[in-house]
């Protein structure tokens, strides 16, 4: 869905799914609310005649003319007599405070290129980098991995292809820690994927098609929002703020778009580091059955709790077995070893196993077994216990640097994972935020990378997990300048624009 302007004519190009259990005059509204929402439709807009689109949509007026009645009753577009049909010349307030979900156009091709290599910026040898959620390189246990893998070469299937659906000593191995979780999962439920992404990008092959309506956070984890706009599917974002995830516009998406999947990281979320409440749990739980869509649950974070346990994870509820279940062992253990795990109901698995074979056969035998080994052999437990001692003290490092340093923002307080994420003042440039920081020497995320669609607001991330404590508090009071120089500029700027309109004596 997109709209273009073609030699001064508007052109809207709206996708339908005919075989979708939603009305096509309901589809129309809520493609064209988005357009307008999102400003692709400005105001004062001339919209195709109720002929135009019914043709260019092989439909009858009369589902044509429904749509822009309900559009015109809701006050987002006005007909004149005698020359047509326009977006409203004001926005109506109920589409600002309306938490309405959006069917988005494609991500923009800006999002895909310019914000990941805005990323590799922060690659510049010297800079404090707070750009990536990845674990402290210091906790990787390399003697006891160098053991393990020696170990594994014992094995006489360490250098063959292995089997599809991993390792019989991991996935035992996997069963035992998931009980940590709160999962009783037997290995045969278990299948091992080459890190998180791989799983999701799976659990998205096997259970979705083109054309679906997939649900996520807004913000989610970006790599999630190129699998999804990659495939050429729809993505619709929930807000998920300070109270947890929007119930009410998960209920009205699911009602509007009866989506195929929604993808949630409930537990020490990337990038708030914040976790959903029990009763929100089981809030989403029960509208999965209603609406019968499946969760895939990210529990990547979910070992790196930093004060108290973690929430359980939905799957631990999961009576309808609506819930694929995913982990990782990169941010508890090591990133480089590729190795994560999808846990789904014995009638998902098979398809499953057979998307993850076409993705790349078999995840590394070689490592797998020595992270068995690591597993059976090591005191993995000891390994999460310093791990989280370790975060917890960065974690409250930067909480006080926030507090000390930055002006005018909100933070979240993560009580688990590797990131926190700060709402910049209304008015302040992201990107220019952003760039400014990098020439300070300090990287971090943008929030716009975490969005499918265009963010008023500014937002950053910052992942505490991988700088020792005094280049956190550096890095902090190094945007903190930057922050302050742009609010200067902004305030010089509007003093300037004031001049502008007034009198010269
Ligand atoms: C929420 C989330 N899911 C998945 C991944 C990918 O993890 P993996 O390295 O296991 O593929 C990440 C990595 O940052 C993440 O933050």
């Amino acid at each position: 869905m997109k709209a273009t302007r073609a030699g001064g004519q508007t052109m809207i190009q709206i996708v339908l799914e005919r075989e979708s259990d939603v009305p096509l005059y309901r589809q129309i509204v809520a493609r064209l609310h988005a357009l307008i929402r999102d400003g692709a439709l400005a105001p004062g807009t001339r919209l195709p005649t109720i002929r135009q689109l019914a043709q260019e949509l092989r439909l009858t007026r009369l589902t044509v003319h429904t749509a822009y009645t309900e559009l015109q009753a809701q006050g987002l577009i006005e007909s004149v007599v005698g020359r047509g049909t326009y977006v409203a010349a004001t926005r109506p307030a109920s589409l600002a405070a309306n938490p309405a979900p959006h069917m988005p156009a494609m991500l923009p091709v800006w999002h895909a290129r310019d914000l990941l290599s805005e990323v590799a910026l922060s690659e510049r040898p010297g800079l404090i980098a707070l750009t990536h959620a990845i674990p402290a390189p210091e906790t990787y246990p390399l003697r006891e991995l160098r053991r393990a893998f020696a170990a594994a070469l014992a094995h006489p299937e360490a250098l063959t292809y292995g089997t599809a659906q991993g390792e019989p000593p991991l996935r035992e191995q996997i069963s035992r820690l998931l009980l940590e979780r709160g999962l009783a999962v037997p290995p045969e439920l278990v299948l091992v994927t080459s890190g998180a992404q791989q799983a999701i990008a799976v659990a998205l092959r096997a259970l979705t098609r083109r054309g679906d309506v997939i649900l996520a956070e807004a913000p989610t984890y970006p790599r999630f929002i190129e699998l999804v706009t990659r495939r050429g599917q729809q993505l619709v974002g929930i807000p998920r703020g300070a109270q947890g995830l929007d119930l009410e516009a998960l209920e009205a998406a699911c009602a509007t778009y009866r989506p195929r999947l929604l993808y949630l990281v409930p537990t020490f979320h990337n990038p708030t580091g914040t976790s959903l409440g029990v009763q929100q749990r089981a809030a989403v739980l029960r509208l999965a059955a209603t609406y019968g869509f499946v969760i895939v649950e990210d529990d990547i974070y979910g070992l790196l709790a930093h004060d108290g346990p973690a929430p359980p994870p939905l799957k631990a509820s999961d009576e309808g077995e609506r819930v694929v279940y995913l982990t990782s062992f990169s941010k508890a253990l090591a990133p480089g070893l590729r190795l994560g795990a999808l846990v789904a109901a014995p009638h998902l698995l098979p398809d499953l196993a057979e998307a993850k074979q076409a993705a790349d056969l078999v995840s590394s035998p070689i490592a797998q077994l020595a992270v068995a080994e690591y597993l059976r052999r090591e005191s993995f437990g000891a390994h999460l216990q310093r791990a989280r001692e370790l975060y917890r003290e960065r974690r409250d490092i930067a909480l006080a640097a926030l507090d000390r340093y930055l002006p005018g923002c909100t933070w979240t307080h993560p009580e688990g994972g590797l990131s926190l994420w700060v709402t910049l003042p209304e008015g302040v440039n992201e990107r220019d935020l952003f760039l400014d920081a990098l020439d300070r020497g300090v990287g971090v995320t943008r929030g716009q990378a975490f969005f499918a669609q265009p963010q008023a607001r500014a937002y950053l991330r910052l992942c505490f997990g991988a700088q020792p404590p005094a280049q956190i508090e550096e890095a902090v009071r190094l945007l903190a300048e930057a922050l302050r120089a742009q609010l200067r500029r902004a305030t010089v700027s509007a003093l300037h624009a004031g001049r502008a309109v007034s009198p010269l004596v």
